[in-house]
């Protein structure tokens, strides 16, 4: 495989694999601290979910002999504190946290999806990133149906939204 290509694919699997790992953290912060039985269950539901993601990319990992991302710890405590925060604050928050995460999540797997297509490369790891894909969009829409019209929830999704994209951005290489 061309060098670049070789290079473009580790950066995925890193950057997913940390994605993975953080979006874990965040629903089990929220979990913890959920006081809502409805909700805690779709948000357990969900972690499920992620734990699959998360296994998939890190048997990736050892297997290509990818290294991790170093900013483990920073996905770590911030995914969880994320999730906390989120869960104490309010319900609506929830909602927010998990629409911005998972927007900003599908948006990066389609332009994983357009890339390996386009290389005509990596059937096996083309194929989960688009069943991985299609899961972060159910997560997604769970999130959609609640009310998050109000300015303050609204800025807090934004916000989420630049945080996830710039840690996206920095664990690809880093
Ligand atoms: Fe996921
Ligand atoms: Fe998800």
């Amino acid at each position: 495989m061309e060098k670049v290509i070789k290079k473009k694919i580790d950066e995925i699997i890193r950057v997913n694999h940390a994605g993975e790992y953080g979006a874990q953290r965040i629903y089990s912060g929220q979990i913890k601290f959920c006081k809502k039985d409805d909700l805690k269950k779709e948000l357990k539901r969900i972690i499920k979910e992620e734990y699959e993601h998360y296994e998939f990319f890190n048997e990736e990992m050892i297997n290509r002999r990818t290294r991790p991302t170093l900013l483990s710890p920073v996905w770590h405590y911030g995914g969880y504190f994320l999730g906390v925060f989120t869960s104490i604050i309010g319900e609506k928050y929830v909602h927010a946290c998990t629409e911005a995460v998972e927007e900003v999540i599908v948006e990066h797997y389609e332009e994983q999806i357009k890339f390996l297509e386009q290389k005509g490369v990596e059937n096996k790891l083309l194929k989960k990133i688009k069943k991985f894909r299609a899961d972060e969009d159910d997560h997604r829409h769970f999130a959609e149906n609640s009310n998050m019209r109000q300015s303050g929830v609204k800025l807090f999704k934004r916000f989420t939204r630049e945080l996830t994209k710039f840690a996206i951005k920095v664990s690809k290489k880093y």
